[in-house]
């Protein structure tokens, strides 16, 4: 990782956490297939660190954490630590594949977190702190530090923690708001006065990590940024523990959109963000709003004549930023019927998705052909649907949706009749229900006996028009334990039972 001071020093640092605060969002809980392929996306994008969990916290964790560390090869991984020995080595334990590891490890420096939440006196936090940073660095010269509520924390007391840390070897000294409870002036100041008056603070990158509990993350962040820090953690999506942190997107493009501002830059492929934002967002469930700045379905539409005519005779009246640059696609037209394996196999090289064998790609391409023979027009959109679901299918062949057949008439209860195939062989069961929606799953559920709890459904349209596809996120629970499934298709009854059986 690049150190304060060197030749690049204008490089802004995007650490990445949706899989871990993101995670913490209630029922944002992914697998670990989901949080590779996130990761995958992520590193694809030239995401500099991502953060892929915390690894003491469960089992689960600890696997996806070191899942993710053999996964990727690009970016740094990092996973949290409380500043605690056996947190610390859990963490280096998960990080051992990975080609660059990073450790974040923190303790509360607030003076309510001091004495309400942990009972510790400031001197023992300081002590502690140190001691787990010096442990960190026996597994990776790559050690960040949080004082955790920074942002309610007394400034002489946060300047003395940021010194022994740095000494003690943190190479990246974040600086959380953890309750969004700061605002852009204050914030930007804090972070000034840290710089000026932590005696080693060249010796560490200063990195922010911004909560929108007031919907300041963001300008939080770039404040911070104004003021020397050069690390933002934040999220695809701006998901997180409560309302979220700082979105990647909205960060990122407002730094490269106001380069006369900012005198630094990310090195990251924002033609990527649609594509990690859909991703996201239909692993979760969590729907992205139309209006939401960069990823929302109007962030680039014009309704009022006035714009359009504008638009219409130079872009630049309207817009600041291109809406191909975050990756919604300028031709949005991309296959047909016609098209081959090889014009398949070549946009999708181009969406940065590759096929690990011939077969898989086969079986893409035949889901791409049942596909076109419904819709016209294949969207970039329909295409990343698809091959998650081919992914989806790959990872869960123990049940398989073969036929679905509803009926839903004015004045008659809707019924549906279902065929699964469970290990390998068919089963069939009828239901009715409020809706044909309901009798499908009422169905599914004859047959595979889940017990488990619907929390969630919803239903997006991956691309306009009626024929579109629509993309379902089924959430289920059952005795505290939460898994998502995701279907799609043309035909949305067939894309929630899809997303049922898958959950
Ligand atoms: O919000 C917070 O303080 C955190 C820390 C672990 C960095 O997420
Ligand atoms: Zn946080």
């Amino acid at each position: 990782m690049r150190q304060p001071n060197s030749s690049q020093a204008d490089k802004l640092i995007i650490f990445d956490t949706t899989l871990r605060d993101g995670e913490q969002s209630p029922g944002a809980s992914m697998t670990k297939d989901e949080k590779v392929r996130i990761a995958k996306a992520l590193e694809r994008m030239r995401v500099d660190v991502i953060e892929a969990g915390f690894p003491i916290a469960s089992q689960g964790d600890f696997e996806a954490v070191e899942a993710v560390a053999r996964a990727v090869r690009d970016s740094t991984v990092c996973g949290l630590a409380r500043a605690l020995d056996k947190d610390i080595d859990r963490a280096g334990e998960a990080l051992k594949p990975a080609n660059s590891a990073r450790i974040h490890t923190f303790i509360a420096t607030s003076p309510i977190h001091m004495k309400m939440k942990l009972r510790m006196e400031p001197d023992q936090v300081v002590e502690q702190a140190v001691r787990a940073v010096k442990r960190a660095r026996q597994y990776t010269d790559n050690v960040e530090f949080s004082p955790e509520d920074a942002g309610r924390s007394e400034l002489d007391f946060l300047c003395r923690v940021l010194e022994a840390v740095i000494d003690a070897g943190a190479t990246t000294v974040n600086i959380p708001d953890t309750v969004g409870y700061n605002v852009p002036q204050q914030f930007g100041e804090l972070i000034r006065q840290l710089r000026a008056r932590v005696p080693n603070s060249d010796k560490a990158v200063f990195s922010v990590h911004c909560h929108n509990d007031l919907g300041l993350a963001v300008a939080n962040s770039l404040s911070a940024v104004l003021n020397g820090a050069r690390q933002v953690e934040c999220t695809i999506n701006g998901l997180g523990e409560r309302a979220g942190n700082a979105a990647l997107e909205e960060v990122v493009m407002a730094v490269r959109t106001r380069r006369d501002l900012f005198s630094c830059d990310t090195t990251l492929d924002t033609t990527q963000i649609m594509t990690c934002s859909r991703l996201v967002s239909s692993v979760t469930g969590f729907p992205v709003q139309p209006n939401k700045a960069i990823v929302g379905a109007n962030a680039f539409a014009h309704e009022s004549g006035i714009h359009q005519d504008g638009v219409l005779k130079s872009r630049e009246t309207y817009e600041i930023m291109r809406a191909q640059d975050v990756g919604w696609s300028a031709n949005r037209i991309v296959l047909g019927k016609h098209s081959g394996r090889n014009a398949f196999r070549s946009r999708l090289s181009d969406l940065g998705i590759e096929f690990g064998s011939e077969e898989a790609l086969n079986e893409a391409f035949t889901r791409f052909k049942d596909l076109a023979d419904k819709k016209h027009d294949i969207y970039d959109e329909d295409l990343q649907a698809l091959v998650s679901e081919s992914n989806l299918a790959a990872e869960n062949e123990r049940f398989k949706l073969v036929a679905l057949r509803v009926c839903s008439e004015t004045g008659e209860t809707p019924s549906a009749e279902i065929a699964l195939s469970v290990d390998g062989e068919e089963r069939r069961a009828h239901a009715l229900g409020s809706g044909p929606v309901d009798a499908a799953f009422r169905a599914i559920e004859t047959i595979v006996s889940s017990g488990t709890e619907l929390q969630l459904y919803s239903v997006n349209n991956i691309t306009s028009g009626t024929d579109a596809q629509g993309e379902v996120t089924v959430r289920l629970e059952k005795a505290g334990r939460i898994v998502n499934g995701q279907g799609a298709d043309t035909d949305i009854v067939v894309a929630s039972a899809k997303a049922y059986v898958n959950a």
